[in-house]
């Protein structure tokens, strides 16, 4: 299997307007229809594939379905001789609030284990061709870590990341704690994972750590499974499905 060393790179991008940089739309019509997402190939020479996240009323929340459709736009744009490089954005109010919750809310431990759980979100990572994320406005859990997939990170002057799991007794299951480590460092990274603060774009475009992603990746995965055996884990996804403040029992 042959896929490009994936490295976020956070850069800045100087104004305040939405990050979206190309022009010239064209109806992308081969990948069928999708109900998350919109799909089209921009730029002059048609060669740049753009995909846009597309549930505003949940702030770009990343369900299930949501994934799936962007892995088969994915799919597409690789094998399209045409296109050059893929662009994923949001809307200029959120890239990607987080996942789904209410659709985590009452799994348990094995089945997030035994179906390997957000694993085919990966696929996002082992594209052979460059993924930009172009991020305004929030980019929260699965947000941030669906951004930190790609190769290059362009945010405007609304952008904020952050790894809010811990509010919600869990950890980042999608990368984060792997990847956020190697975007922004393992002091502000550790900050960021253990009190869920969030940052903006000024302050993401710091230093790079290295260690080995595939296995930090794995490790990882097991962990957030792990925390589907908590009791602080459903209290937490509970809580913020029924909108209220979490109780927290250390269990
Ligand atoms: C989770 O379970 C609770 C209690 O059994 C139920 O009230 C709630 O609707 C369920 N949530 C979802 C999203 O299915």
């Amino acid at each position: 299997m042959a896929f490009l060393c994936r490295s976020a790179a956070l850069l800045l991008k100087p104004s305040g307007a939405a990050p979206a940089v190309l022009s010239t739309a064209r109806l992308y019509s081969s990948g069928g229809q999708y109900e998350y997402i919109l799909v089209e190939k921009r730029g002059e020479k048609n060669n740049v594939g753009f995909i846009q996240l597309n549930r505003p009323k949940a702030l770009n929340a990343l369900c299930d379905g949501l994934m799936k459709e962007v892995g088969q736009a994915l799919d597409a744009f690789e094998v399209d001789g045409d296109v050059g490089a893929i662009v994923i954005t949001g809307s200029d109010r959120a890239f990607a609030a987080g996942a789904d919750i209410k659709e985590m809310q009452n799994r348990t431990f094995q089945e997030c284990y035994g179906g390997n759980f957000l694993a085919h979100w990966n696929r996002v990572s082992t594209v052979k061709k460059p993924v930009i994320a172009a991020v305004n406005g929030f980019a929260l859990g699965g947000g941030c870590e669906l951004a930190m997939m790609c190769d290059i990170i362009y945010a405007g002057e609304k952008a904020q990341f952050g790894q809010p799991e811990i509010l919600l007794g869990t950890i980042p299951g999608a990368g984060g704690t792997q990847r956020l480590t190697r975007a922004v460092g393992k002091s502000l990274a550790m900050e960021m994972v253990l009190t869920g603060d969030k940052i903006n774009a000024q302050e993401a475009k710091q230093s790079a750590f290295e260690l080995t992603l595939a296995e930090g990746n794995r490790l990882e995965k097991r962990l957030f499974h792990a925390t589907f055996a908590t009791d602080d884990r459903k209290e937490g996804m509970t809580a913020f499905v029924e909108k209220r403040k979490a109780s927290f029992q250390d269990k």
